[in-house]
């Protein structure tokens, strides 16, 4: 069979990238320009600073991306974008150039879903992985345990009825103050603790998740003892997050007999969460998490992604908008040409 290299382009927040893969699998360059250190001084990320940057930057990423890899505009068989979820502002950036690329250069256009792109990393990582499998989408602003059924087809068994993981760790590292982007800060600090600050965990009789409790829990204790020792908050705040996020999943496992589990997103970069996800595998499991860059945005997912799409011929037209609440909902229900008020996350 041919082969097939699809340029993807990725705007949805604060990173810039534009990759090309092979086959879906085979990264031939990943170019990520991160804004993070213009967001740092306004302790998150401002969404018009975002679009201006991602403006001055797009051209730069997909002409380095070409370039990395060896390839030539005419070599590529589509342009792969995401359209949502994301800043809106943002978003549109990359895909004015996904759709200018793809009417000047004649190429199909596929409009990528941010979060689908984030399973597909675990593709990139594991040549041998295929669905069906459970994934559990732990990012900035999702954390959705979802059954991925096949390459386009998915179910979310339950997600998060108020803050995404991503958001809890970000606002308790900027609370307590040790820096931004939290997650990484709290994961390094959490090395030096100990488990020992009791914290209240949420329970559901379904498989939905609730972050917020924990997070004030965590705040308002250091605002009420400031000399708490940060890393065993850290390291307590941690342990309580992972064992919700590890009981949902494996309730989702028994009740679909499925026992293949990945890990997505920003915060499966957290060792802890991969060390205890992999203790797992002694009841049988197989974990899978994306090597660390895969894990937070960047558009060598949104290729892989994107080139599933390809191959089920789903493609986009230079209608395609951006959907900042796009879902991530069974196939069909995402496409971008239907009508997407009822979109929801
Ligand atoms: N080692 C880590 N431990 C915990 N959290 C982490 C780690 N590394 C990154 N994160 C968190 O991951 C998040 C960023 O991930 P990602 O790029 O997937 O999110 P996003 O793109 O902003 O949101 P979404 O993908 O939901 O639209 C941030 O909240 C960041 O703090
Ligand atoms: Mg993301």
């Amino acid at each position: 069979m041919k082969d097939t290299y699809i340029l993807g382009i990725e705007s949805s927040c604060d990173e810039t990238s534009a990759a090309i893969v092979k086959n879906g699998r085979e990264v031939l360059s990943n170019v990520i320009n991160s804004q993070i250190k213009i967001h740092e001084q306004f302790g998150g990320v401002v969404p018009e600073i975002a679009s201006r940057n991602h403006i001055e930057a797009i051209s730069n990423v997909v002409g380095q991306a070409l370039k990395e890899a060896n390839i030539t505009m005419e070599e590529i068989d589509a342009i792969a974008c995401t359209y949502g979820p994301g800043l809106v502002g943002a978003l549109l950036v990359g895909i004015s150039y996904a759709k200018a690329l793809s009417y000047a250069l004649n190429k199909p256009l596929v409009a990528t879903n941010h979060i689908h792109g984030h399973i597909a990393a675990n593709y990139i990582t594991h040549p041998d992985l295929k669905p069906p499998f459970l994934c559990l989408v732990i990012s900035g602003g999702h954390t959705h345990l979802m059954h991925i059924k096949d390459y386009t087809e998915f179910e979310i068994l339950g997600k998060t009825s108020d803050d995404a993981v991503g958001e809890a760790f970000d606002k308790v590292a900027r609370v307590i103050g040790i820096g931004y982007p939290g997650g990484p800060k709290v994961d390094e600090l959490a090395k030096e603790g100990k488990t020992t600050i009791e914290l209240p965990k949420t329970h559901f009789d379904n498989l939905d998740f609730s972050f917020s409790g924990i997070k004030t829990a965590v705040i308002n204790l250091h605002h009420k003892m400031p000399e708490m020792n940060k890393a065993d908050l850290c390291a307590s705040f941690e342990k309580v997050i992972t064992e919700e996020l590890i009981d949902n999943t494996s309730k989702a496992s028994k009740k679909l007999n499925i026992k293949k589990i990945a890990l997505a997103g920003g915060v499966s970069a957290n060792s802890y969460i991969r060390k205890k996800f992999l203790e797992l595998q002694k009841q049988g499991y197989q974990i899978y998490y994306p090597e660390p860059v895969l894990c937070t945005d960047n558009a060598a997912m949104i290729a892989s992604a994107g080139y599933y799409q390809y191959l089920d011929g789903n493609k986009a037209d230079l209608t395609l908008n951006a959907v900042p609440n796009l879902g991530t909902v069974l196939r069909g229900e995402n496409s971008p040409l239907r009508d997407r008020s009822q979109s929801k996350i």
